[in-house]
């Protein structure tokens, strides 16, 4: 799908009044207010005795997996409850709000762990995009693909940030001077010769990146087809290698090498968090997927939108989850990424938090999406993974 953005004023400065090019999102479009004239940061009283959070629909989700995590649960929206089973209906205990949410995530758990997911037609190649720094890139990037991986399928994760916080999620050795993705974008080096499996995942690989990509964008000025590097690399790569889904994990901003990722990729994936001024940025970011979209590579498409650290015990983090649905009801996953400790402290054990506690609220959430990313595509695919 396509959206443009548009400035609009507003109490908190610049946010997005997006209007997405189908009919049937503009109307939803042109119903929404502005994020600046709906946020409330104040903290909510508490609404259950158990853990102080708001009571936000289906209620309160503790995680049940640990007695030690005490991540929000993610979000669910209207419709979106786990399918009945027969095995799973004494679950349905509904005596408390607290029981509730427990039988729900661990139908939610039975449901999706384990499920097959389908397998797309081709490679769907994703550029994991947004220039505000800290919204969940890298962690959604590695962690939809880890889910993805072990549902079966062949998934390549390019590092393209000089930060290597991806390499260091997977895992993967990232020092300065490795064969790296630097080597393939500046010195035109084969992408087999960096690529790396990731030791905790099967069939989840990895392209590094080294402190020495920090110098890319100055050293790619001057080489011919600057804009197209990576693209390049990566055909040449997936003309011998197989692979399901490709994210390539972007930087904080939209210099030269996010370029590259946008020629190389058929989708933009944006993660945006679910806090103050999470809409500022958007409509630079969009109007710079249209200029790559007419100039550079005519299929690009922003296809996916994740909320990101998502916190049920703030007003602030529905209501701008609330905001992006509005103008991006197509590109939205259903599913809402819960702030979690266990999240955050994967990445220090070099792993995605899929492989270090995949029973958490945060891993569930990311098996979830990833689930709706692959089934999303569901024109273009074919039943395929299926361990
Ligand atoms: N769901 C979450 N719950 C708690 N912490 C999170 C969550 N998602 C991300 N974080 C933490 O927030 C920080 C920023 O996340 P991340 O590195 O994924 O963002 P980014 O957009 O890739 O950042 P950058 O712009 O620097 O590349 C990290 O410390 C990460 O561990
Ligand atoms: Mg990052």
């Amino acid at each position: 799908m396509t959206a443009n953005a548009e400035i609009n004023e507003s109490p908190l400065g610049p946010t997005e009044s997006v209007t997405p090019s189908q009919s049937s999102q503009s109307s939803q479009s042109s119903q929404s207010s502005h994020v600046g004239e709906r946020l409330d940061v104040s903290r909510e009283t508490p609404a259950s005795p158990h853990d102080g959070r708001e009571s936000i629909e289906p209620g309160p989700q503790p995680d049940v997996s640990r007695g030690t995590e005490s991540d929000a649960a993610p979000q669910l929206v209207d419709g979106e409850g786990p399918r009945e089973s027969g095995d799973l209906a004494d679950l349905d205990d509904d005596s408390t709000p607290l029981a509730t949410a427990i039988a729900l995530d661990v139908r939610r758990r039975s449901t999706l762990v384990g499920a097959p997911l389908p397998r797309p037609a081709a490679t769907r190649v994703l550029t994991v995009a947004n220039q505000k720094g800290g919204v969940g890139k890298t962690t959604s990037a590695v962690n939809i693909a880890a889910a993805l991986a072990q549902s079966g399928m062949r998934v390549l994760v390019i590092d393209l940030d000089p930060q290597g916080n991806a390499s260091t999620a997977l895992g993967v050795d990232h020092r300065s001077g490795i064969d790296s993705i630097y080597d393939v974008v500046v010195d035109g080096v084969p992408m087999s010769s960096v690529v790396v499996e990731s030791p905790s995942v099967t069939g989840l690989f990895c392209a590094p990146s080294t402190i020495d990509l920090a110098g890319a964008e100055i050293e790619l000025v001057s080489l011919v087809a600057r804009e197209g590097r990576l693209a390049k690399a990566l055909e040449a790569h997936l003309a011998d290698t197989a692979y399901d889904y490709v994210f390539i994990d972007c930087p904080p901003s939209l210099g030269l090498l996010t370029v590259n990722a946008f020629v190389a990729a058929r989708e933009v994936f944006i993660p945006i968090q679910c806090e103050y001024y999470a809409l500022e940025g958007l409509s630079q970011l969009l109007r710079n997927v249209e200029l790559i979209k007419t100039h550079l590579n005519p299929r690009l498409e922003v296809s996916t939108i994740l909320l990101t650290m998502f916190d049920g015990r703030t007003r602030l983090s529905a209501q701008v989850a609330e905001e992006v649905r509005a103008h991006f009801p197509a590109q939205t996953l259903r599913t809402t990424i819960p702030r979690s400790v266990r999240v955050s402290e994967a990445p220090s054990f070099g792993e995605t938090v899929m492989t270090y506690d995949p029973l958490s609220s945060g891993a569930l959430a990311y098996l979830e999406a990833a689930s709706q990313i692959a089934h999303r595509d569901a024109g273009s695919t074919t039943e395929g993974a299926d361990s």
